[in-house]
Formats: structure tokens, C-alpha cells, sequence
């Protein structure tokens, strides 16, 4: 079964991306052929700093490469070296609705938050059904978020089929419904755009001060606490098993232990659950030749299936003269 999924490199990823997408993706090149990609041409809708797009693609890539993902299992690529995935857009764009992008809520929340409501914004959401459908995937795991965009998907592709014969498969949703939202420092929900992230490879001292400005209540030391309402339980927890947890909320509700105590061991836990990946991505960020040659591989991996597709679509729909 093919697996894909993609994630956008706007920012340095934190720990929310981490237990979300990342962990769970890596997971998946075990059973599965995975295609993950990092999604450089998404990004061109927000991002408008050339610098700053190179380096946010160049760190998700080490990011993954660092945290475990395998080139040689999985197909690991960058959207922007495969530009078929353009060719398929605008292809599909003839076969998507306008009313169907008027309802996307990603796109009425970014216009809500003051993006210009440029066409590449509109258009979102067609890129990701090319990306999707030019590899044929059966499953794609994404957040509640992207739930809206598959349905997009799904219908983009049974269109096409109707018109022109089976082209494409028709992709699974595997949402993630039962993760808990992880919270940021402040508590809302840990996210870029709120500025209250926890960055997987911070340096130690940047990243122990973030744990220490977690918001926690004032409830004094010797106080009873409640743990289900207190942020950096909820973060600790992503490092705890079962067994751990329950101990944890035990002390939490019997008084006497401080958060300060707590955001230290958070802090501790946090440094040694990433540090092997650390040291291996900074000997791959030493290495940009090796780097250069493993997304080179991908590239040609993802070519492999991509190529076919476009062939078959290009082909049904008559550019083949
Ligand atoms: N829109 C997705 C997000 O922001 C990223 C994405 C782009 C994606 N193309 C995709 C996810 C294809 C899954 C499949 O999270």
C-alpha cells in the first residue's frame, strides 16, 4: 500500500510536527512505501523570502533524514525538483469546481488572517490533489486540518476518472483523530503562527528556556494540582509511558511538588529523547554533498512514478498529438 504525505517547510519544525506528522510518518516506512515530501511549492503561497524558503526545505529535509526517515526505504523528495507536479495542476484545474475552493476553510482562514487572496492561495488546494494523485497513492495520514483538502482530492480525482476513464487512484484519508492536541508555551495549541513552539533541535540553552516559560496556574507548591489542566503535564506526558504518567498525575494531585520541578525534568527529557538525532543531524548538515546525492535519489525515485502517471494523463486528456 502506498502511503504519501507532505509537510510544509515554513518554519523551523517543533516538537508538535514531531509527535504529529514526523514520528508517525516514520513509522509507516516499515509496512508501508512511503513517499513524504517536503512541500516547497506549497510554501510559496506564504513565503516570500527566497533565503528564507532555501533554508526552511534544506532544514526539513536534514530534520527528517536526522530523525529517522530512510531514503533507501521510503521515497524521500522536495515537491520543487518533481515540476510535473505543476503540469498535473493545471490539468486538474479544469476539472475543479470554483465552488468547491470557495467552501476550503484553509483558504477563508488565511484570507480571515490578513494573507492577500492571491490565486496560488486559492489554488492550494489543487497542488495537493496533484500531489497526491501523480503518485498514485492509496492512504494519506494528515491532521484534522487537511481533512477538507482530501475530500477536495477525492473529488478531483473521481471527476477526472468519469470523464476520461480510471486514471487515478482514489485516496484514502487516514486521519489522526484521537491525538491529543499538544499545546505550545502558552497553551493554545502549539503552532508556528501562535509563536509558542518548542523547536526539536533547539540549542540547550534556548530550548531550556522555553521549557521554563511555560504557563502554568499559580498554584502554590504545596497545593493540590490537577494535572489534565496544566501544559507542561500535557508535554511531559509525550515523553512517558503509561505506568509513568499515572505517577506523575498521582503527585500532581497530592500536593507538594512544583511545576519548576517538573518543567526541569521536562526539559531533561526532552535534551536526551533527541539527542542521537541531533548528533546525526549535525553530521549530515556537515556533509552537503551527501545530502545533495540522497535528495537527488528521491527525486529520481519519485521521477520513477510520477513520469508514468503524467504519460497516462497527459495521453487521456490529448496532448499527445
Ligand atoms: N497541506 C498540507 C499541510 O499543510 C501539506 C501538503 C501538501 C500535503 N501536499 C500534500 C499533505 C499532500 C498530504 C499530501 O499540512
Amino acid at each position: 500500500m502506498r502511503v504519501l504525505s507532505g509537510i510544509q517547510p515554513s518554519g523551523t519544525l517543533h516538537i508538535a510536527n514531531y509527535f504529529a506528522m514526523m514520528k508517525r510518518m516514520i513509522e509507516f516506512q516499515r509496512d508501508h512505501d512511503l513517499f513524504c515530501f517536503i512541500v516547497n511549492y506549497h510554501a510559496l503561497t506564504t513565503v516570500y523570502d527566497a533565503q528564507a524558503l532555501r533554508e526552511g526545505t534544506l532544514n526539513a529535509v536534514l530534520d527528517f533524514l536526522a530523525l529517522g526517515l530512510d531514503p533507501q526505504k521510503a521515497t524521500f523528495y522536495v515537491q520543487g525538483d518533481l515540476p510535473e507536479v505543476c503540469e498535473l495542476t493545471w490539468i486538474l484545474n479544469n476539472h475543479t469546481p470554483v465552488g468547491l475552493l470557495e467552501r476550503a476553510h484553509s483558504y477563508k482562514d488565511k484570507i480571515a488572517k490578513g494573507f492577500s487572496p492571491h490565486n496560488g492561495l486559492f489554488s492550494y488546494p489543487v497542488l495537493m490533489a496533484a500531489d497526491i494523485l501523480l503518485y498514485q497513492a492509496d492512504a494519506v495520514p494528515v491532521g484534522k486540518d487537511q481533512k477538507q483538502h482530501l475530500e477536495i482530492t477525492r473529488d478531483i480525482a473521481i471527476k477526472f476518472n468519469n470523464a476520461y476513464g480510471e486514471t487515478f487512484v482514489v485516496p484514502e484519508a487516514w486521519i489522526d483523530e484521537d491525538t491529543a492536541v499538544i499545546p505550545g508555551l502558552d497553551g493554545q495549541k502549539m503552532s508556528k503562527s501562535y509563536g509558542n513552539t518548542i523547536e526539536i533541535f533547539a540549542p540547550e540553552k534556548a530550548l531550556k528556556k522555553k521549557v521554563m516559560s511555560i504557563v502554568t496556574d499559580s498554584t502554590p507548591v504545596e497545593a493540590p494540582k490537577d494535572p489534565d489542566k496544566c501544559n507542561v503535564f500535557a508535554l511531559i506526558s509525550l515523553f512517558m509511558d503509561q505506568s509513568e504518567r499515572e505517577a506523575l498525575a498521582e503527585r500532581y494531585r497530592a500536593g507538594g511538588l512544583g511545576y519548576g520541578e517538573v518543567k526541569k525534568d521536562l526539559f531533561a527529557r526532552l535534551w536526551e529523547y533527541f539527542r542521537p538525532y541531533r548528533e546525526k543531524r549535525a553530521r549530515l548538515a556537515a556533509d552537503p554533498a551527501e545530502v545533495a546525492r540522497i535528495m537527488k535519489m528521491g527525486q529520481e525515485k519519485a521521477r520513477n512514478v510520477a513520469a508514468p502517471t503524467l504519460k497516462n494523463v497527459r495521453e487521456k486528456v490529448g496532448l499527445n498529438y
